[in-house]
């Protein structure tokens, strides 16, 4: 037991325990309350309307100055009634008897108690009948009814008779103009209380049912509580589990990350490494073989002279693929750091317009620049922008065989959208959708795709840097439309270089 309430799930349980013990509890005992006092009720009308139907009999036979009927053993004349006026005789000889209300009760009495449990009594103090003089509860009732007059509401009491319980009840008898033929002599105010009429009912009948439904009751909470319980302790259990569970696969995951962390730092720290020891050779392998070119080292022949161009621009080219990589480990290192500054959009085309045109005239294609949109200043990273813009029509210019490459621009409030536009070969969708990812997705047949340059993924991830974006639009032969698009103001406050 003390292990498990040592674990989360046990001290859930002991929770919903402390919770749900005592709500139970406390229904428990006003259920038994509201019953009890529910059972009274049920025995309190029993017994009105058992004396209400004595009341209304009484009245009948006082209204009628008692009634006669024939004399059986048992039913005497009764010596509380006037000489003379107690019994007959009928013209056939017949024995009549006459029977007051005080008197009927007395004799059905003994028919209530023996077929309903009942007792009926009419008393009062100072009584015709020393018989009907009452007893100690009576006479608290009567001395109260007397006190409050005959409006009273009835009493009653639940007592212990050797044991057992017995309801006793009363209600007040008020002197009524028919009753004065009779009383004369004792009472004589209408509405005066002249006595009561009392009943004794065994009370163990309704008890015992009231106990019966009681338990009932208690089963029904206690079996609710029992499933709440359970519910409550399973839902608790599946709850701590899944917690655990979490915590387990967030632990795991924190590992995973930590170790992938540490991967592509390894894998940046290796990639910085090794471009800068590649490119010190490579700068030896460009200035050696353009001195020899040039003839600085003395006559080449033609052939010499084309095979050392090919060793100087496959330098080059690779200089300038190193330069990408060094490029991307900065990005994955997050150590790029934006410098802004105020400068012309034109200025920017210019700046680019000079590197590629070159390139452009050297393949043979028609460079087309339309400066007309390119209004206003930006405040961003010049740099940058150049490097994707020369990227941008460098590619173009590299994937178009004939036709023309085409750099515009598009004013903006907030921004300013470069487009540069070939008449190459174009993209499928497959490779619209691959084209600015690490080794862009190409069709296994096609040499004339774009390449697995690492250009346009640095190229869009710049334009993200800066706040803007690079999209591209394509169709196989149809050519390409790449939009590069900035924000005039660098978004974040531009960090100095340090
Ligand atoms: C026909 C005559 C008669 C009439 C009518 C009558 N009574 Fe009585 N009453 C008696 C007699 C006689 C007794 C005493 C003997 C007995 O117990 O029968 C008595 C007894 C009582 C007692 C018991 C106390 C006692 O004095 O013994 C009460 C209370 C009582 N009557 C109330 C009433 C009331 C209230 C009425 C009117 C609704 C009424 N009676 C009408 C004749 C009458």
């Amino acid at each position: 037991m003390r292990g498990l309430f040592a674990t989360t799930t046990g001290r859930v349980i002991l929770l919903v325990a402390i919770v749900i013990v005592p709500v139970l509890a406390w229904n428990a005992s006003t259920a038994a309350t509201s019953i009890r006092a529910e059972q009274e009720r049920v025995a309190l009308g029993v017994a009105a309307s058992h004396l209400d139907e004595i009341v209304v009999t009484r009245r009948w036979v006082a209204e009628h100055a008692g009634v006669w009927v024939i004399a059986t053993p048992g039913v005497e004349p009764n010596p509380y009634l006037p000489e003379g006026e107690r019994e007959l005789e009928a013209a056939d000889g017949t024995r009549l008897v006459r029977v007051n209300p005080a008197y009927l009760v007395r004799l059905t009495d003994e028919l209530l108690a023996r077929e309903r449990g009942v007792s009926v009594r009419v008393t009062a103090f100072e009584p015709l009948n020393p018989e009907n003089a009452p007893d100690e509860w009576e006479s608290q009732a009567l001395t109260r009814f007397i006190a409050s007059l005959a409006d009273s509401e009835p009493i009653y009491a639940i007592v212990d008779v050797d044991g057992a319980p017995v309801l006793r009840y009363a209600i007040p008898l008020a002197h009524e103009e028919s009753c004065a033929g009779c009383h004369v002599d004792s009472i004589t105010t209408v509405g005066e209380v002249r006595g009561t009429l009392s009943l004794t009912m065994a009370y163990a009948p309704f008890a015992d049912a009231a106990d019966d439904l009681v338990r009932r009751s208690y089963l029904r909470i206690l079996a609710l509580g029992a499933l709440a319980f359970a519910l409550v302790g399973l839902l608790g259990s599946m709850l701590v589990r899944t917690e655990a569970r979490l915590r387990d696969a967030n632990e795991s995951l924190a590992e995973a990350n930590a170790e992938l962390e540490r991967q592509s730092a390894a894998k940046t720290r290796f990639l910085g490494t090794m471009s800068h020891e590649l490119r010190t050779p490579l700068n030896s392998i460009i200035g050696f073989s353009g001195i020899l070119s040039m003839g600085m080292a003395g006559d080449l022949s033609p052939e010499q002279r084309k095979q050392v161009g090919i060793i100087n621009s496959a330098g080059k080219q690779l200089v300038a693929l190193i330069n990408d990589i060094l490029d991307l480990s900065k990005i994955e290192a997050g150590r790029i750091v934006l410098v802004a500054e105020e400068f012309a959009a034109a200025a920017v085309l210019d700046g680019v317009v000079d590197i590629v045109r070159p390139l452009a005239e050297e393949r043979g294609l028609e460079l087309r620049v339309s400066t007309a949109g390119a209004e206003g200043t930006l405040y961003s990273d010049r740099r940058r922008i150049e490097q994707v813009l020369i990227n941008l029509v460098a590619n173009a210019i590299k994937h178009t065989d004939s036709g023309y490459v085409a750099i515009s621009v598009v004013p903006g409030v907030d921004e300013v959208t470069f487009v540069v536009e070939d008449t190459g070969v174009g993209l499928s969708a497959i490779e619209v959708e691959g084209i600015f990812e690490e080794f862009p997705q190409v069709a296994a047949d096609s040499r004339q795709t774009r390449g697995a340059g690492i250009g346009l993924m640095i190229s869009r991830t710049l334009a993200r840097l800066l706040g803007g974006e690079l999209t591209v639009e394509s169709e196989p032969g149809c050519g390409s439309v790449f939009t590069f698009r900035v924000p005039r103001r660098l978004p974040e406050a531009p960090a100095q270089e340090t």
